[in-house]
């Protein structure tokens, strides 16, 4: 059944000139399928970069609508239209506003995970990939308010030495990793190497070797000497470190890091997307054209 479903996701792709991007934290078959897998920055110069006239982006909504902000004359699809990052949603564009008000020459970095209107409204958008770079760019006499993931932000800021305003938005996922699950694992693996992304509170940091995005910690898996891996992050990126490191082993620091919203994309959602068109993601021209300023200031430092 699913070889007859992917050898119609793949007809209808060719007749419909389409591309599939897939998130490093979707489900096995949907990454498999993919075009592309990458982090939120990959993922973004490879909508810039593609040739496709129809992108169906494997992700959460603020991917995909990134992807068209990039794109506008594209057709933009997402599998399942529910698919929402909470964190996207832990700010406002009235409390972000209200934040300049308080801090007027302060200048807006904005974490990708946001959404357009967010990003409108900022100066410079980052991914968890070049946070330090963007942040660096910015003259050291410049206030620095950060929205809205706190621990990329306090994390960012200790990397920096920059005192930054951060905004108290959080990614449920990462934050029920917990430092005590560090600890055991390590007691468990004394040889295997720690990586976690930075969306973990900053004390999983601490006791982590590196903090880096999806992609730059499948970076490291391959290039590292060590034999074994502790994985602070969304389990769906297991997938793509096993597949890429055969002889290597990886534990998870815990099985409660599990993304819903990632989920909600499958192949028969994606053959349906490409049956039917949907689910078109739209971004009012006013608002893009403001977000993609913000977004190409960042690619340009990439
Ligand atoms: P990356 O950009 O590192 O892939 O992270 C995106 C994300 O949503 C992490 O939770
Ligand atoms: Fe959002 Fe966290 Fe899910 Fe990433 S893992 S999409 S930040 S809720």
């Amino acid at each position: 059944m699913s070889e007859e479903m992917i050898q119609k996701i793949q007809r209808l792709k060719k007749e419909h000139d389409a591309v599939i991007l897939a998130h490093n934290y979707q489900i096995g078959e949907v990454q498999d399928i993919a075009d592309f897998t990458g982090d939120s920055l990959g993922l973004s110069i490879q909508a810039s970069k593609t040739t496709a006239k129809v992108i169906i982006f494997c992700g959460v909504y603020f991917m995909a609508e990134t992807a068209k902000i990039i794109c506008p004359d594209k057709k933009v699809l997402i599998p399942d239209e529910n698919a929402g990052c909470p964190m996207a949603n832990m700010i406002t564009i009235r409390q972000l506003r209200e934040l300049k008000k308080r801090y007027p020459d302060a200048k807006v970095v904005c974490y990708v995970n946001s959404t357009a209107e967010i990003k409108a409204e900022s100066d410079i958008c980052c991914t968890s990939a070049n946070a330090i770079k963007v942040v660096n760019s910015i003259p050291e006499n410049e206030q620095i308010i950060f929205v809205p993931d706190q621990s990329l932000g306090d994390y960012v800021a200790k990397q920096t030495g920059r005192e930054m305003i951060l905004w108290q938005g959080y990614c449920p996922t990462h934050h029920r990793i917990l430092a005590q699950d560090i600890k055991s694992m390590r007691k468990k693996h004394p040889s295997a190497k720690v990586i976690v992304h930075p969306e973990c509170t900053s004390d999983v940091i601490e006791l982590a070797d590196v903090a880096l995005s999806t992609s730059g910690m499948l970076k490291f898996a391959k290039e590292s000497d060590a034999k074994e891996f502790i994985v602070g992050t969304e389990i769906g990126l297991l997938h793509s470190l096993k597949k890429e490191n055969p002889d290597k082993v990886f534990y998870p620091v815990s099985k409660l890091a599990d993304c819903p919203n990632m989920k909600l994309n499958t192949l028969e959602k994606i053959l349906w997307s490409l049956e039917d068109m949907v689910y078109e993601v739209f971004v009012p021209e006013e608002i893009r054209v403001k977000a993609w300023n913000t977004i190409d200031k960042m690619l340009k430092l990439s």
